[in-house]
């Protein structure tokens, strides 16, 4: 192929692609289908595969490339990154108008944007080019983020004039995202992030841009920070001129003169805001002239030209019409205020958590009291205060129950914690903790069946406890919400694959008070059939050394119930193995030393420490002449070191797998 010919083609392709990438990210208004736009990408890939000569750093493909870094470098802002002062009301926004009057006379207008509620990020290009991204940090020295920055695809990697400039802009994730992120996680049984602020700074503050890549960010740019290459007059035509060159630039909302006009759509857009797909926490009024605010200047934080509008939470009064206790699935029980709904923050609530009795105590919430229910920066509507002054005398406090609303069982409230719990073993609210249980992973280990997916097994009535794991099909398993059809498959087979785990893994599975996995892994040794636990008596226990009378009682105690005993045959319906599988160790290693150093992929220390000892060998802690054989993991220190210049055996997982004959 002519590698001229091949340039050519590769230029052609870049510039189309980069305003088809305009197009669907920037405005938001794209021109060509999926397919065609991922022909174009796809054939640029493949030039670039055979020709990486041709690869610049501003090309298309090039978004995602770096590897995870340790820690981000800092970057020190060549015009410092200020915040903005607040107005809470009309009188402090006529307070700002004075000022900037007194200074720079009557003629002013306003430039009314959002104020949108994310991360502050300063962008450098170099002739055209994108070359770094750093945060804001305290303003003057900020994060270099640069390769994380590259992922959001509304940002351009080149511009359509070769400048040097740095511009100033807000990183946000989209509220649609923002769901679609949480519900993922909530599956995956990682935490929640509060809202799209903390999820949008979760994101750009990941050392793997590769997971940033998948975050769907995106950005408004507001400001010219610096640049040489353009003579502006107004703020308007700067974010023209930004628009010009390719940026993604924020809304304006008014251009205008009139004070009250600025002070109604502050007004007006309290409510508005709910409308839009991104948050916003308020609104940004700026002087539009820039010799006006060169006239203005700063303080030593702020910008006398600007000021930020601040929505005040957003509060509505209703009347608490109930106290009820919720039991959780840990066995804790939270007292909900249920109120008449009200409109708060756009969304209708009619509940609010009281979290616990010293809350309500404090607060001194009643039922029947009229109350303000607030919505802050969080989503989560909370009770603000009770008007005490609008009491009836008719408002009853409100007691936490000393029984479990759902199963009866005793509450307690334990030392030190703030939370009541229900104890009752057999509590609904507490099933989902002990299926949870079962399928972790030194149970029965059953991949993929996070603590996510299990609650929504349970919600939906598909299971009641632990043993109906094995009679779920593939297709009520795809019935769930976000659940695909490869992961419905792996699941499915995780289950299956855990029915034959043995024993011990069960016993430690079905979560019988004080029985952890050695207990678990001594009695299954011993008695070998779960049928002869079953009929055993306390006293045969006893026979077992390292088994005392509590471990005993519990067990005997566990298997009187006719619900365990119900779970049991369950399982055994469904194949399930119930059966000790004694593992043929042998003395493989009898009499030798061993020096374990660095971290092991499939064992923890403890694991390889009890293979070596099941099989005669010891393993002690320094290396010395005596010593047989270090065993050396990733990052293996000083010991490796030693034990080479002592000239002793080393092995790495894999000889040692062969060693205990597990290869
Ligand atoms: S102007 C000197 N405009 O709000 C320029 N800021 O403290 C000052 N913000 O973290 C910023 N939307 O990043 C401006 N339309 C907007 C904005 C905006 C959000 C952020 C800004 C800063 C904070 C103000």
């Amino acid at each position: 192929m002519d590698i001229q010919k091949v340039k050519e083609e590769v230029q052609k392709l870049r510039e189309k692609i980069r305003y088809h990438n305009y197009r669907y990210y920037v405005l938001d208004d794209p021109e060509i289908g999926d397919y065609e736009y991922d022909k174009m990408l796809n054939r640029l890939i493949e030039l670039e595969n055979k020709f990486p000569e041709l690869i610049t750093p501003d090309s298309p493909t090039q978004r995602v490339g770096g590897q995870p870094i340790k820690e981000f470098g800092t970057v020190q802002h060549v015009v410092p990154l200020l915040s903005l002062a607040n107005a809470f009301n009309d009188g402090e926004l006529k307070d700002f108008d004075r000022r900037v009057k007194n200074t720079v006379g009557r003629d002013v207008r306003y430039i009314i944007e959002p104020k949108i509620d994310g991360l502050s990020v300063a962008l450098e290009y170099e002739k055209g080019v994108f070359v770094r991204g750093a945060t804001r940090g305290d303003g003057f020295v900020g994060e270099d983020i640069t390769q994380n920055i590259r992922t959001i695809k509304s940002i351009p990697l080149k511009l359509n004039k070769p400048v040097d400039i740095i511009v100033r802009g807000e990183v946000f994730m989209p509220k649609k995202a923002f769901e679609k992120l949480n519900t993922e996680r909530a599956l995956a049984g990682q935490n929640l992030f509060a809202n799209p602020r903390n999820a949008a700074a979760g994101s750009l503050r990941q050392l793997d841009p590769k997971i940033t890549a998948t975050r769907d960010l995106d950005i408004f740019v507001f400001n010219i920070q610096q640049t040489r290459d353009v003579h502006l007059k107004s703020h308007m035509e700067s974010l023209e001129y930004l628009k010009e060159l390719g940026f993604k630039i924020i809304p304006a909302i008014l251009n205008t003169a009139s004070i009250e006009d600025m002070a109604k759509v502050c007004n007006d857009w309290q409510d508005k805001r709910h409308a839009l797909s991104f948050d916003i926490d308020g609104l940004v009024l700026k002087v539009d002239d820039l010799s006006q605010r060169e006239v203005l200047g700063f303080t030593a934080k702020n910008p006398r030209w600007a000021i930020a509008y601040k929505f005040p939470p957003e509060r509505q009064e209703t009347k608490i019409l109930d106290i009820i206790v919720q039991v959780g699935r840990t066995g804790v029980l939270t007292p909900t205020a249920v109120f008449e709904p009200v409109v708060v923050a756009g969304s209708t609530i009619s509940r609010a958590t009281l979290h616990n009795k010293d809350y309500i105590k404090q607060k001194d919430i009643r039922i029947g009291d009229i109350a303000i229910i607030q919505k802050a920066g969080d989503v989560i509507p909370e009770v603000y205060e009770v008007r005490k002054e609008k009491r009836t005398g008719d408002e009853k406090p409100f007691t936490m129950p000393n029984v479990c609303p759902i199963c009866g069982a005793k509450v307690v409230r334990l030392e030190g914690e703030a939370a009541s719990r229900c104890i009752g073993d057999a509590c609904p609210a507490q099933i989902s903790r002990l299926i949870i249980h079962f399928a972790s992973r030194d149970a029965m280990d059953i991949d993929g069946l996070g603590p996510a997916i299990i609650n929504q097994l349970l919600d939906n009535g598909l299971i009641h406890d632990a043993g109906d794991l094995y009679y779920i099909t593939h297709d009520q398993l795809k019935s769930l919400e976000r659940m695909g059809e490869k992961s419905a498959t792996n699941i499915i087979r995780a289950i299956d694959e855990s029915k034959g785990r043995g024993l011990d893994r069960l016993l430690f599975a079905l979560g019988i008070p004080l029985v952890g996995t050695r207990a678990a892994s001594l009695i299954a040794g011993y008695f070998g059939h779960i049928d002869n636990i079953i009929t055993a008596e306390a006293d045969d226990f006893l026979q077992i050394d390292e088994i005392g009378d509590k471990i005993a009682n519990s067990i005997v105690t566990f298997f009187r119930q006719p619900q365990n005993i119900a779970l049991v045959e369950k399982l055994r319906k469904a194949g399930v193995s119930l059966e000790y599988k004694r593992r043929e160790i042998g003395n493989a290693l009898e009499g030798m030393a061993f020096v374990l150093t660095g971290t092991l992929e499939n064992y923890t220390r403890e694991e390889a420490k009890q293979a070596i000892e099941e099989r005669g060998g010891r393993v002690v802690s320094s290396v010395s002449k005596k010593v047989d054989c270090v065993l050396a993991g990733e990052k293996a220190g000083s010991k490796l070191q030693k034990a080479k210049d002592l000239g002793v055996k080393i092995i790495d997982e894999e000889e040692f797998n062969a060693l205990l004959n597990r290869s």
